[in-house]
């Protein structure tokens, strides 16, 4: 097990193309963590990078400490799954599993215990004699982690494993990769973008876009802590709702989203002190889709767009409907439970919780 870093990495692909710029990351011994972010962001290119497929452009890897940039992939002893796994068609899955300790050169008895472990710990024990053919996506998925993990690397990479994979076999999966994952111990990075599993499998989350780190942490601190609008609107399904925001000093009052609901100034100077620097200037304000209801106030009255019904809750999108300057508004959405009693093309009442709000100023980067 070991330690990872990131350490000022960039990097440049021969095409000029930036993958990465001034990457600094710190993954813990034991620990998973979660690299998420829109296609194209660099997430893979951070894994290429750590296991030596590719040469960094500037600054260093660190594993267990020790700079690596120099050293072959093989002297890493990093194991990595992708989504397009490839298992040896003809050989059964005990051969599979066997393969990189013969690589190894380990003895056969040394063998045999090894891929008997592995093969327990990921359900496979009874599939040992079948070829990949002869399995199902999800069992193929967990020998080609039982492949990787064989031999006990130090650290462990995955990068969308489940992608292949239907929506429930995605979720079984998903369980069984984090139970594993704290079972071993080991190290891993996981990539994905698919918020849900970045949420639901990270110990840590790093958030990137266009090759930049956004935020890093636990994945309820992003939740409900984000850094800026792209952490708050990517995280959360449908994510942070992002409108206008003003603190009007003359009137002792804050509009959201053009006036649509008003909070008294001083209520909210009280919560956030340092907010009263940013008097009178145009800011965002952002809140989660659960944080509005019919049953609070203040509450304003909005036009509803469309209602998604999930059965257990709603979504309702809808645009404030008596907003000071009748300006194009965004459509927001709220997360909500009880009687459904909206209608398109009506409008109704929505309370919000001022206590969550987040505001950002208008490069989008928090501010309280
Ligand atoms: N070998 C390469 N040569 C040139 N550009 C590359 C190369 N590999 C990746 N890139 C570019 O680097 C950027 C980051 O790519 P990367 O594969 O790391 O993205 P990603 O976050 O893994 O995206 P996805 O979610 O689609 O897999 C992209 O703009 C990509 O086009
Ligand atoms: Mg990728």
């Amino acid at each position: 097990m070991a330690s990872v870093e990131y350490r000022h990495i960039s990097k440049v692909y021969t095409d000029d193309t930036r993958a990465l710029e001034d990457l600094n990351l710190q993954v813990e011994d034991g620990e998973m963590m979660v690299l998420v972010g829109p296609s194209g962001c660099g997430k893979s290119t951070a894994l290429r990078l750590l296991a030596g497929l590719d040469p960094v452009t500037e600054g260093q890897v660190l594993i267990d400490g020790k700079p690596v940039n120099e050293s072959p992939p093989q002297h890493r002893d990093i194991a990595m799954v992708f989504q397009n796994y490839a298992l040896y068609p003809h050989m059964t899955v005990r051969d599979n599993l066997e393969f990189p300790l013969r690589m190894m050169k380990l003895s056969r008895m040394e063998r045999t215990k090894q891929v008997e472990e592995t093969a327990y710990l990921l359900g496979l024990s009874e599939l040992l004699q079948r070829r990949p053919k002869e399995l199902s996506g999800g069992q193929c998925q967990r020998v080609a982690m039982g492949r990787a993990l064989v031999r006990k690397p130090k650290v462990f990479l995955m990068d969308e494993p489940l992608s292949n994979l239907d929506a429930k076999l995605r979720i079984q999966i998903r369980a069984e990769i984090a139970a594993l994952q704290k079972r071993l111990g080991v190290t891993t990075l996981y990539v994905t973008h698919d918020q849900v599993e970045a949420m639901t499998l990270g110990d840590r989350i790093a958030v990137l876009n266009g090759g930049r780190l956004q935020q890093v942490g636990r994945p309820q601190e992003l939740y409900d802590k984000p850094d800026n609008t792209f952490v708050a609107s990517f995280l959360g399904n449908p994510g942070m709702n992002i409108f206008s925001a003003r603190l009007n000093s003359e009137a002792a009052i804050v509009d959201l989203a053009d006036g649509g609901w008003q909070i008294p100034l001083e209520s909210l100077l009280a919560q956030k002190p340092q907010m009263k620097q940013y008097l009178d200037r145009p800011l965002m304000a952002g809140l989660r889709p659960e944080a509005f209801s019919t049953q609070i106030t203040p509450s304003a009255e909005v036009v509803v767009e469309a209602v998604e019904p999930l059965g257990h809750e709603r979504l309702v999108y809808f645009t404030p409907s008596d907003t000071m300057s009748g300006s194009g508004q965004e459509t927001l959405v709220a997360r909500l439970t009880g009687l459904p009693r909206e209608r398109v093309g009506e409008s109704f009442r929505v309370g919000l919780d001022p206590t969550r709000l987040c505001f950002f100023n208008k490069e989008g980067e928090v501010i309280a």
